[in-house]
């Protein structure tokens, strides 16, 4: 399975590469089927993939999430080789992403970090902005691939690249989840067992607000709902318009309202989202 740990090498496999379609899936690793059907998603609309795993040490704004971020280099590359052994990896070294100083560039977001996980994690979406487009940079893929479950992420990258002007055409992939609901993460792996089946409790919460008639008591639902979860803590549960991710003006007329909730448990932060129409 082509391995790549050097932008040079990199580039001089991009090169062979000229005139094929080329998708593009970032990861950090620890890779579930979550990533593993973005995957699949850009095998189908491309000639050649790449999947780059890289720990992006500027997008975490706690040492502690940081160090206990899960990897298994040798296990994500044995998952890749199953669902396609031509994929090529791409998994650098720090100093290969950053040979000066381990810190992000600075970006404008229209203010589209101003709420949920940019409100949370300060200087979250400048690291995941400057790693991304290093990485753009590096494979010039005409498609890259992300999820919807970071769905405040996938907006502030297409706004970014738009903006930006990069070729790269940005998709999102919907979110895949355990069988009892919860939402497929890397970090998942770092909850207790009791945890991590309890949790499936929040899609269960997002889906009953979905169905619920009257959407001005969707709070109120929420803190009920998580009251019977007191070892979950509760960051935010708003409605917002997908497209802006802000405030929705009215239910009746917005266009695509979206339910974004986070909470932590056991010291491990989840988000989740749905479609309210
Ligand atoms: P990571 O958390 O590894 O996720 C890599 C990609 O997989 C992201 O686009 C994420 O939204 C997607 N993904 C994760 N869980 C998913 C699920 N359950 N269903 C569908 N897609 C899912 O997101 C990052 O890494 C980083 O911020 C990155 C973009 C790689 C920049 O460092």
């Amino acid at each position: 399975m082509p391995l790549f740990q050097t932008l040079a090498e990199l580039q001089q496999a991009r090169k062979a590469q000229t005139g094929q379609l080329c998708g593009l899936v970032p990861t950090m690793g620890a890779l579930h089927q979550g990533h593993l059907a973005l995957i699949k998603q850009a095998l189908k609309e491309n000639q050649c993939v790449w999947v780059s795993i890289f720990i992006n040490p500027t997008q975490f704004n706690k040492q502690s999430d940081l160090s206990s971020y899960p990897s298994n280099l040798a296990e994500d590359i044995k998952a890749i080789h199953l669902v396609d052994p031509s994929i090529c990896i791409f998994a650098p070294a720090i100093t290969e992403m950053y040979p000066q100083e381990v810190i992000s560039a600075s970006f404008l977001f229209n203010g589209l970090d101003c709420v949920m996980e940019g409100a949370d994690r300060p200087g979250h979406f400048q690291g995941v902005i400057t790693i991304v487009s290093k990485l753009l940079e590096a494979v010039k893929p005409d498609n890259a691939y992300f999820g919807e479950k970071d769905f405040q992420q996938l907006q502030i990258i297409k706004n970014w690249s738009k903006k930006a002007g990069i070729a790269t055409k940005i998709y999102g992939c919907p979110i895949v989840r355990e069988s009892h609901g919860l939402a497929m993460s890397s970090r998942n792996k770092l909850l207790s067992s009791e945890a991590r089946k309890e949790a499936g409790f929040i899609y269960k919460a997002l889906i009953a607000c979905k169905n619920t008639e009257n959407k001005t008591s969707l709070n109120a639902n929420i803190k009920k709902i998580f009251a019977e979860h007191p070892t979950f803590k509760l960051h935010y549960c708003v409605c917002l318009e997908e497209e802006t991710l802000t405030e929705l003006e009215e239910f009746q007329t917005a266009t695509s309202p979206r339910l974004f909730i986070a909470a932590t448990v056991e010291g491990v932060r989840l988000i989740d989202n749905i479609a309210l129409k």
